[in-house]
């Protein structure tokens, strides 16, 4: 009986190491994003988590890292196509370095409202612009939000474009916000975000142009006096996953994956549009000086020649196409 005991024993101490070593064989998912805690990248990282961890049912957690501590949004991109970095919230600033294709999506005035631009990338187009992804060492994985990109900057009121003449405005670096902003007068500094609270404390630039968003949970006003809505650009979000991570895992997981992000997407538009609604009057509150009814006129024909230029180099069947969608 005691040799019994002894062997039963061992057998479930056996299978308790067993469990033990399945509970730690968890993969841990590394999500990366430029903005703070309270943003709505934020929002969307917890979505992301709470719907691949239950899922999985503990097979995958993730660990949110939060204001570029992983790098500025280009150096993620690149962390996806090396694996370092597994899942990423970005915007479309810098993807068109790495995929042309979605350049079409950052072209000033492009889309009139929320609703014409969700619309786009709910569509076919936005799925086959997600697909693309898979051609360019990233996996697509959901269409998320950062908003329409407001003008800020330290120096004065902006009501039309000769008001933006020679302002040092940072922009993405991305090729068609540059031509635009040159195209205004404005004097167009790519840099990563990471950098921009302290470029706009140290006066290296006079203004930045981002989302009611971003420009929340940033304390923007803390170096940034006015703010100008010219809404002259959507800026589209996406969530993007590394193939060294996703290209190794089954279906089904690919397919939790997917969840999550759709998920993400969803609780990030919800975010946009609350801080749409509530947003610019805590930016007042706050002290920024904020221009609401901009002639949009001027500024839509002094972004012409950005059409121009993309058109030339990537042709107009994309533009055509988003333009048929919307
Ligand atoms: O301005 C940018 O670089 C982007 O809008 C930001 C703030 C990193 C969010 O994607």
């Amino acid at each position: 009986a005691f040799k019994r005991h002894v062997l039963v024993a061992a057998i479930s101490g056996i299978a308790t190491a067993g469990m033990a070593l399945q509970a730690h064989a968890a993969t841990e998912v590394n999500l990366g994003h430029t903005l703070s805690s309270t943003s709505h990248y934020s929002v969307g990282a917890d979505a992301f988590k709470e719907t691949l961890e239950r899922l999985s049912d503990g097979e995958f957690t993730v660990t949110e890292h939060t204001s570029g501590s992983l790098g500025g949004e280009r150096e993620m991109i690149e962390g996806l196509q090396i694996g370092t970095v597994d899942v990423v919230i970005t915007s479309t600033g810098p993807l068109g370095n790495f995929v042309p294709e979605s350049y079409v999506l950052d072209l000033p005035f492009l889309f009139e409202n929320y609703d014409q631009a969700r619309c786009v990338l709910d569509s076919e187009l936005g799925d086959e612009l997600l697909e693309k992804m898979g051609e360019h060492d990233l996996v697509g994985l959901a269409w998320s939000e950062n908003g329409f990109r407001h003008l800020t900057n330290s120096q004065r009121e902006i009501a039309t474009p000769a008001d933006a003449e020679g302002l040092r405005v940072r922009t993405m670096e991305n090729a068609v916000h540059q031509e635009a902003f040159r195209q205004m007068g404005a004097r167009p500094t790519p840099m990563a975000f990471p950098e921009l609270f302290t470029a706009l404390q140290q006066g290296t630039v006079d203004g930045q142009e981002n989302p009611i968003t971003v420009i929340v949970a940033t304390n923007f006003w803390e170096v940034q006096d006015y703010l100008s809505l010219t809404g002259h650009v959507y800026s589209p979000a996406i969530v993007l996953g590394s193939p060294i991570l996703l290209d190794g895992l089954s279906d089904e997981e690919r397919g939790w994956f997917m969840e999550a992000a759709a998920a993400s997407a969803q609780a990030t538009r919800e975010e946009v549009s609350r801080l749409e609604r509530e947003g610019v009057a805590l930016l007042e509150e706050n002290g920024m000086t904020v221009k609401i009814d901009i002639d949009i006129a001027p500024f839509q024909e002094a972004v012409q020649p950005a059409y121009e230029i993309f058109t030339s180099e990537y042709g107009t069947e994309m533009l055509e196409r988003v333009q048929e969608t919307a």
